[in-house]
């Protein structure tokens, strides 16, 4: 039986660059979408898969996210005092349980792959998840990593999400090559981090949701520096892959690449229209705009 996979990695030591000024004090995976930071969305993706431990990746003023996924009892003690109940249970269901979140410092932007060999201290010898607080997935049921566990459960090895993508787009993205597949899943043969125009093994992208053996932290720490002058987690993959099985699923449901302002705006909108109580004022909002 494949072994359990309790923690999950979220690196959040990005400057936000494109989020200009909004990020200028503000740590990008603070934005919000509707009323919960992206960084909550992840983690709630991560909650609701069966994850106990919650590592984040930070770097030099992200302090305001180790904040956020403590207590604050001056704001709960004036809600309590309120009688804001539904407000005070919101806040307390959000957080972490004590000792179960960790947060380790990237000193240097030197890439994903330096970013999550960062974690390898905390995460020991067992398979973890990593997700991209960038790319929040919408789905009609299970969240993407829970269906990703569903398939690591059953052939255990490694598991990526993966999404087609129109070809101008490939290049940035990390593509993989697959075989014959069986369902939503296939078995990964290659993969390539930013591939240049005319060579992308496939349309297929890795999203940004990762289940991935121990063994990766050997191979990031000798890693050379790959595509963008960074140290790439593909890269490191792609040296695991001589010795371990890579499966790619093609999950259900819809992703929204959060490090753009077109599909941050976009996942504001379909987050909104999912939301009972909000539902139809959002769409009498779009109604009087279009
Ligand atoms: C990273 C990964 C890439 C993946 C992408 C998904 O790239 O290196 O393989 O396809 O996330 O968002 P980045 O967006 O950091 O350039």
């Amino acid at each position: 039986m494949a072994a359990r996979v309790r923690k999950a990695v979220f690196p959040v030591a990005g400057l936000g660059t494109r989020f200009l000024p909004a990020t200028k004090a503000m740590p990008k995976e603070m934005l919000t979408v509707v009323d919960r930071p992206l960084i909550q969305h992840v983690v709630d993706e991560a909650r609701s898969a069966g994850i106990e431990h919650f590592v984040f990746v930070t770097g030099r003023n992200k302090s305001i996210i180790e904040d956020h996924f403590d207590q604050q009892p001056e704001l709960e003690g004036v809600l309590a005092a309120r009688g804001k109940t539904a407000e005070l249970e919101g806040l307390k269901k959000d957080l972490p349980e004590a000792g179960r979140a960790s947060f380790v410092r990237q000193q240097e932007p030197l890439g994903l792959g330096h970013a999550v060999w960062c974690a390898r201290d905390i995460i020991g010898n067992e398979p973890f998840a990593l997700l991209l607080p960038d790319v929040l997935v919408q789905t009609p049921g299970k969240g993407c990593l829970a269906q990703m566990l569903d398939v690591y459960e059953q052939r255990g090895g490694n598991i990526l999400a993966v999404e087609p993508m129109p070809e101008d787009q490939l290049k940035n993205y990390g593509v993989v090559a697959v075989g014959q597949g069986d369902g939503k899943t296939f078995p990964i043969t290659g993969m390539v981090e930013k591939p240049k125009p005319g060579t992308e093994p496939s349309n297929l992208t890795i999203l940004g949701r990762y289940i991935l053996q121990p063994e990766i932290f050997a191979l990031l720490a000798a890693q050379e520096k790959g595509a963008g002058g960074e140290i790439q987690l593909t890269d490191s993959m792609l040296a695991l892959m001589k010795t371990q099985a890579f499966y790619a699923l093609e999950y259900e449901g819809r992703a929204f690449d959060c490090g753009s302002k077109a599909g941050f705006l976009a996942a504001n909108i379909a987050f909104a229209l999912a939301r009972p109580g909000l539902r139809d004022q959002v769409i009498a909002e779009i109604k009087k705009l279009v």
